[in-house]
């Protein structure tokens, strides 16, 4: 897999999920392998300009955090120019562009998913990018704006001519929010658009299964999963054995995924201070417990964790209370194992929802 000059040792991607992508949990998924260039959230462009700290935050990153693309937004041709530039000489890897939120604040400004309206104006923001940078340019969007305008086909072409090196798709549109399913046929539309770049498909994909399904159904180049890893920081090494050899891993047992999870509370203390990092935890831990069983008595106390000492405390309590469901073994009794996980797209119509993935709350839900 080749971005422009950037050759990376993985067809598979993390996605930038604001809020949730920073260095704490880069590092978790990376040290389990499988990955191998990730993304930050995105960015606002000309907070990097203006030296904003907390921008700067999210660009944290050490040497254990390579190859890194930072994701950019913004719809001014000049910050974004000179946003990448700064990035580049701090060592990033490649520039992601942000053409796919759909958030009112950041299309009203002409950035996010309004980018993939205005064909002509994207096209020469880009190309002053590209034209300025050694590193490649990436860009990520969804189909298009709703389904009467299913533009990501048309632009990525446009994109490729201007020299964009690879292109991430959200199989659904704006419009679609994060409702219904990923479009497969839409993601096999943009793969057969350009000639040459990957393209890398995204949504929904939460099994080996689904990741290998997606690329043999749209064409596409890798894929990126986001929320996916959130559930199952394995699904990278999980899925890269699954393409590498059809045989299918079992996935990680209780006692892995404690362990995972305490690790990444480390790093949330390293990186953000013992207070701050618990704080923020407090959204991270959930995810980990949706494959626990039954976890109610350890996330509602979870979520209001203050420090690394009672984090401790509250998992060994929970441990000792999930007992109960356990059999002879150690083993969860069936009746109180999680269901499988399985895509949307994998699903018989007429399933219903039952098993969509859940989308964080907070002010990015609409993403
Ligand atoms: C909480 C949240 C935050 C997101 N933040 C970003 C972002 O900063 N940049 C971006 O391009 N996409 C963002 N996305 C979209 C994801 O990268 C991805 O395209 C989407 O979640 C579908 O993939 P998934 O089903 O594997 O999660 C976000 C999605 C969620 C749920």
């Amino acid at each position: 897999m080749r971005f422009g000059p950037l050759d990376l040792g993985s067809n598979l991607f993390l996605s930038p999920l604001a809020g949730y992508t920073n260095l704490p949990f880069r590092l978790v998924v990376r040290e389990i392998g499988g990955v191998d260039l990730c993304t930050t959230d995105l960015v606002n462009a000309r907070s990097l300009l203006e030296k904003n700290p907390r921008a700067f935050k999210l660009i944290e990153t050490n040497e254990r955090d390579r190859p890194l693309a930072v994701q950019l937004f913004g719809s001014v041709p000049e910050e974004m120019r000179d946003a990448a530039v700064m990035l580049q000489e701090r060592g990033v890897a490649s520039i992601d562009i942000n053409m796919g939120c759909p958030v009112r604040k950041v299309c009203q400004v002409g950035g996010g998913a309004s980018m993939m309206i205005e064909h002509e104006r994207t096209a020469a923001l880009v190309r002053g990018m590209v034209n300025a940078l050694r590193v490649p340019v990436t860009a990520k969007m969804r189909l298009g704006w709703d389904d009467r305008n299913i533009t990501a086909p048309e632009l990525a072409r446009v994109l490729e001519g201007v020299g964009v090196a690879a292109i991430f798709v959200h199989g659904r549109t704006r419009e679609q929010g994060f409702t219904g399913r990923v479009n497969l046929a839409g993601i096999a539309a943009v793969a057969s658009a350009v000639r040459h770049i990957p393209v890398i498909g995204n949504g929904d994909v939460t099994t080996p299964e689904a990741a290998k399904h997606m690329l043999e159904a749209t064409g596409c180049a890798g894929v990126s999963i986001g929320r996916g890893a959130f559930y199952d920081p394995w699904i990278f090494v999980r899925t890269r054995h699954y393409l590498d050899t059809g045989e299918l891993l079992p996935e990680q047992n209780f006692q892995e995924r404690v362990r995972v999870l305490c690790r990444h509370l480390d790093l949330m203390c390293e990186v953000f201070g013992e207070a701050h990092g618990c704080r923020m935890f407090r959204k991270v831990a959930p995810w980990y417990a949706k494959r626990f069983g039954p976890s109610h008595e350890f996330n509602k106390r979870v979520v209001q964790v203050a420090s690394r000492a009672q984090f401790h405390q509250i998992l060994e309590d929970y441990i000792r209370w999930r007992q109960q469901f356990l059999d002879d073994s150690g083993e969860l009794k069936p009746r109180f194992q999680p269901p499988p996980m399985l895509a949307s797209f994998m699903q018989e119509p007429g399933e219903g929802t039952r098993h969509s993935i859940p989308v964080p709350k907070g002010p990015v839900e609409v993403w």
